[in-house]
């Protein structure tokens, strides 16, 4: 049998020494940059993309359906945040799922290889015709759409938070994202329909969920727990609690507002 034993005081020290040491404030905040993008940094990353990448997410980066490997040639990220999210994601994997990662062992200049790479494949920005400001206004205006998402800090919390949407999404996701929102929704975002002994209801979104609870937030932002012992019921949906504007807004006004979401990006 294999025991450790810690001394109790070594973890004091331990906290005591790290105090010690002056912290960088500004160099936590600022994310690294990537220090290997020339064009022989392109081909030596789509070497290792080739051996180490392609089985699951294509030759061409374009994705592989049968395993489930989205297509990394878009230039947009649902799981990574800029360079340095990708240089994550791709060094450490992300949990749960069969996206591995390289792992500790791979140098970082491999990894920010295999990011430029990546990178090169992505189109040039493209033009999503109408006005932002005009989409702006709508935004906040007639579209209500700052009800329910948030930018910047503004807004609500019953849809995610928009602030840099323009790097998840292209002009044409965003498009389908206003016509059509039952396409595509996270689990995040499904909702749950609590039903009480007299027939009482409460909708909302699942924030969380353990063996014993629902946590439900309803449509005023209000945080409700809900035991799944008790004798209520419970139906869960799938599609979206976002209407459909196909109707609502006309087609200039759809152009604005994708306009305006495609201009929500972190800086460069
Ligand atoms: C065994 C299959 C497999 C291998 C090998 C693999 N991936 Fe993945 N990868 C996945 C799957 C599946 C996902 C989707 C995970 C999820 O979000 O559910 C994914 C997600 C990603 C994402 C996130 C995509 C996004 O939209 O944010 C990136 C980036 C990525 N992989 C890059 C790579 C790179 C680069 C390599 C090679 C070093 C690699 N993957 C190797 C299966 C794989
Ligand atoms: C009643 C709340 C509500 C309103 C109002 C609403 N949304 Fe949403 N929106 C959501 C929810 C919830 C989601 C996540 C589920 C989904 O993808 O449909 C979402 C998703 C989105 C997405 C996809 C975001 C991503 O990260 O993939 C975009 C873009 C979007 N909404 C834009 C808008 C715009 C523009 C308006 C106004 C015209 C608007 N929404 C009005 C609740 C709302």
């Amino acid at each position: 049998m294999h025991r450790t034993t810690i001394a109790p005081w070594s973890g004091i020290a331990l906290l005591m020494a790290v105090a010690a040491v002056p912290w960088p404030a500004a160099a936590r905040a600022q994310e690294p940059e990537n220090p290997f993008t020339s064009r022989i940094d392109v081909r030596m990353g789509r070497q290792s993309y080739q051996a180490q990448c392609s089985t699951c997410h294509g030759i061409n980066a374009t994705g592989n359906p049968e395993v489930g490997g989205p297509d990394l040639s878009t230039g947009r990220f649902q799981r990574a945040d800029g360079d340095a999210g990708l240089f994550r994601v791709i060094r450490d994997g992300i949990d749960g799922t069969a996206m591995i990662g390289l792992g500790a062992d791979s140098t970082e200049q491999s990894v920010w290889q295999i990011v430029t790479f990546l990178r090169s494949l992505a189109p040039a920005a493209v033009d999503p015709g109408g006005s932002a400001a005009a989409g702006a206004a709508l935004f906040a205006g007639k579209g209500d759409c700052a009800r329910c998402h948030m930018v910047n800090g503004d807004g609500g919390r019953l849809g995610p938070d928009l602030s840099s949407v323009g790097d998840r999404r292209t002009p044409a996701e965003l498009e389908s994202d206003l016509v059509d929102p039952d396409a595509r929704v996270l689990p995040r975002w499904w909702t749950i329909t609590a039903t009480g002994p007299g027939g009482e209801t409460v909708e909302g979104l699942r924030m969380s969920e353990d063996t014993f609870t629902y946590r439900i937030m309803d449509a005023d932002e209000n945080l409700r727990a809900f035991s799944k012992y008790g004798d209520w019921s419970y139906e869960r949906t799938q599609a979206s609690t976002m209407p459909g504007y196909a109707a609502t807004l006309t087609a200039q006004e759809r152009t604005d507002l994708v306009a305006y979401l495609y201009s929500l990006r972190r800086e460069p």
